[in-house]
């Protein structure tokens, strides 16, 4: 369905809807797949995932922050959502991305930023992945989280398998903790593969990789269920324990699949998004999957 992939990514990007849905709350069933606006929200979804068995990462939505107030604000709110988690001792750690808190604006003073968000990290003994978003942040996110890896060992980054620059980092992160995916965001043939049947490919070949060359964590991030039974296949076949990786799905996606794996044995982690920035994120996952529709439909014949 391109052409309603092409609808809802211009959607995503128009700033008059971005500006409204930040004060009427999550709405069009947006809830399904958003922890919640707030704080308290967020800890009480977290808790009912926890409750079934998975761990959780949070992501704070909005990125692309282009003033220093704003990035500033944000990440005064991740550090807010690192407190409560530690003072709740749920099971959960962060997700970050650099263009929330300054990567746009001064590359020192998002450094500075992700410090602090580390430092809070660390005394809760939690992890902190560094997302990884379009290829024009690429360069100076890999440095960031280069200069990181050296100062704290709680700290891992994304590869995106459609990136043909991941099959290097995949060697150079073999002992760290990496997500794989696909990739999320529309880049040229000239830095990245085209058709999915390759960026499909490259995921298994980089997973595979990952869980075979060195001493890291593999979190193997997608809903694609012939990924997912293939990597089961290769783990077993090559022995590899358990505690060596994790399954991550989005929140509200394939619960029935994370709760299958749960029931397997293995560990899931949901990726859980909050805060008042949800429009964006909510057209970019109907873009994605267009069958996502129904949970607008579901939601407007329930309202
Ligand atoms: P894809 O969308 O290609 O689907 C493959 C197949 O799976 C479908 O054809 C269908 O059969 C099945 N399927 C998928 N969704 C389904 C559903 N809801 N119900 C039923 N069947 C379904 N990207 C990025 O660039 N940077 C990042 O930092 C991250 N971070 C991240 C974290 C986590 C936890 C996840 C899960 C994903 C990301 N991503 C990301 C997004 C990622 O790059 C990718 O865009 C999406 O995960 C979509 O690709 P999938 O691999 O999930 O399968």
């Amino acid at each position: 369905m391109p052409l309603l992939r092409d609808v809802f990514i211009a959607l995503s990007g128009n700033k008059v809807l971005n500006d409204a849905s930040k004060k009427i709350g999550l709405k069009f069933g947006a809830n399904k797949v958003v922890g919640g606006i707030t704080v308290d929200e967020t800890i009480e979804r977290i808790k009912d995932i926890n409750s079934q068995g998975m761990s959780v990462s949070f992501d704070n939505l909005g990125e692309f922050v282009t003033n220093k107030t704003d990035a500033t604000k944000e990440k005064d709110l991740i550090l807010k959502m690192i407190q409560a988690i530690g003072e709740e001792g749920v099971d959960a750690s962060a997700s970050v991305k650099l263009s929330q808190i300054g990567l746009n604006i001064d590359y020192d003073f998002c450094l500075d930023n992700v410090r602090e968000i580390m430092d809070a990290a660390k005394t809760h003994d939690m992890f902190v992945n560094i997302d990884m978003e379009n290829h024009a942040a690429y360069d100076d996110t890999i440095r960031i989280v280069d200069q990181l890896m050296e100062e704290y060992d709680n700290v891992g980054t994304v590869l995106q398998s459609y990136l043909f620059s991941a099959k290097d980092d995949v060697y150079k992160y073999k002992d760290k903790r990496i997500r794989f995916v696909k990739g999320a965001y529309k880049e040229s043939p000239q830095v990245a593969l085209q058709a999915k049947e390759d960026i499909d490919k490259a995921l298994e070949l980089l997973i595979r990789l990952h869980l075979t060359k060195g001493e890291g964590f593999t979190s193997i991030a997608t809903h694609d269920h012939n990924i997912i039974e293939d990597i089961i296949e290769f783990i077993k076949e090559n022995n590899i324990p358990n505690d060596r990786f994790e399954f991550q799905m989005l929140f509200g996606f394939r619960k029935e699949l994370q709760r299958e794996l749960v029931e397997r044995g293995y560990s899931v982690c949901v990726y859980i998004p909050f805060g008042t920035d949800w429009y964006a994120y909510f057209m970019r996952r109907l873009a994605e999957r267009p069958q996502n529709i129904n949970l607008v439909v579901k939601s407007l014949t329930n309202d």
